[in-house]
């Protein structure tokens, strides 16, 4: 029986919780907030579309210690980045409550992979790395997941392909300084720069347009809707079925860096097989050199970041 738990009945939380139960990924999902009511309405909630569905459970609590049989937990709680903030901001305030969690996880269920969602999502996944005995394969965040989906849509729609046949992929930080991998970008088997393009549009004008959209994306829903919560969902019941089906498919997710790339301890989202034991392989990435620049970018903001929890 595979069991998922999510940590936040919020906006993402109980999101995740109804996307987990709509892609029917696992038999039972456990939905944790310290607002135990709150825990109860969006389990009960989505209890309703079960009979409709699937055979499942969905079990709200707000005691930690009910999370002993998940193979994965997801924790999306924390303060949410309000318009105008960037993620970064809200990092202090999240760092200590993600570290406790991290810890009494630890004691509750030490085999599961711990897939985190709370912004900012990068630095948090170290600061629970560091706070865990667990390997640093089974701490994951789920990175560019979302923004690499973001970009193959729009990039499929400028080239009138259909998406999943676009190969485009989004690395490095959840936020500002991510970058496209356009130097490796293929539609089927090939390169982006041969594909031949709509009338009176260049390359860059496309590359252009898609990183844009791509960058403005998550900004633009929470000057409309105050926080975003279905499209991180998706990504994440993704990734947790890749765990819970032992898939090895591969995301862009927020990892250790490999000491392949040379960039100190951070954690950014480089390309990861994901199965049973989360991370299973690091595949190696090939970038341009402006792109090794933009990578490296990324990793020193990502740094600069954590040490200011230090400070
Ligand atoms: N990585 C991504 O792509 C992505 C996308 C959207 C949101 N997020 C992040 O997800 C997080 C949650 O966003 P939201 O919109 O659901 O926020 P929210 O305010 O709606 O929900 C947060 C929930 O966490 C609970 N909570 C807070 N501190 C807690 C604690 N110490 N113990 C137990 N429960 C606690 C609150 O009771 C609340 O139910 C934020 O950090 C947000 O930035 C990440």
């Amino acid at each position: 029986m595979s069991e998922v738990a999510v940590i936040g009945a919020g906006h993402v939380g109980a999101a995740v919780a109804n996307a987990l139960v709509l892609l029917r990924t696992c038999d039972v999902v456990t939905i944790y907030d310290r607002d135990a009511a709150r825990a109860e309405g969006e389990a009960w909630d989505i209890a309703d579309a079960i009979p409709l569905l699937a055979q499942m459970e969905i079990r709200p609590t707000g005691d930690l210690a009910d999370l002993r049989g998940a193979d994965v937990v997801v924790i999306t709680i924390g303060a949410t980045v309000t318009t105008g903030q960037s993620r970064l901001d809200v990092l202090g305030a999240n760092a200590g409550i993600i570290a406790g969690v991290a810890r009494e996880l630890d004691a509750v269920c030490p085999d599961a992979v711990v897939l985190l969602v709370s912004n900012p999502v990068d630095v948090l996944t170290r600061v629970a790395l560091e706070a865990s005995a667990r390997p640093a394969a089974r701490v994951i965040g789920c990175g560019t997941v979302l923004d690499g989906a973001r970009l193959r849509q729009r990039l499929g729609r400028l080239l009138g392909v259909e998406r999943e046949d676009v190969h485009a992929y989004v690395v490095g930080e959840h936020g500002d300084s991510a970058f496209p991998v356009w130097s490796s970008a293929t539609v089927g088997a090939t390169p982006l720069r041969d594909v031949e393009l709509p009338d009176g549009v260049s390359l860059a004008q496309i590359q252009d347009e898609a990183a844009a959209a791509t960058r403005l994306r998550g900004r633009s829903i929470h000057e409309r809707k105050g926080f975003t919560s279905y499209g991180v969902a998706a990504a994440v019941a993704r990734i947790v079925r890749a765990v819970v089906r032992d898939e090895r498919r591969l995301f862009m997710v927020s990892v250790k860096a490999p000491e392949r790339y040379r960039l100190g301890p951070v954690v950014l989202s480089l390309p990861s097989v994901i199965g049973a034991g989360g991370v299973e392989r690091h595949l190696p990435l090939s970038l341009s050199a402006d792109e090794r620049a933009l990578l490296e970018r990324s990793a020193a903001i990502l740094e600069s970041a954590y040490r200011s929890l230090a400070s």
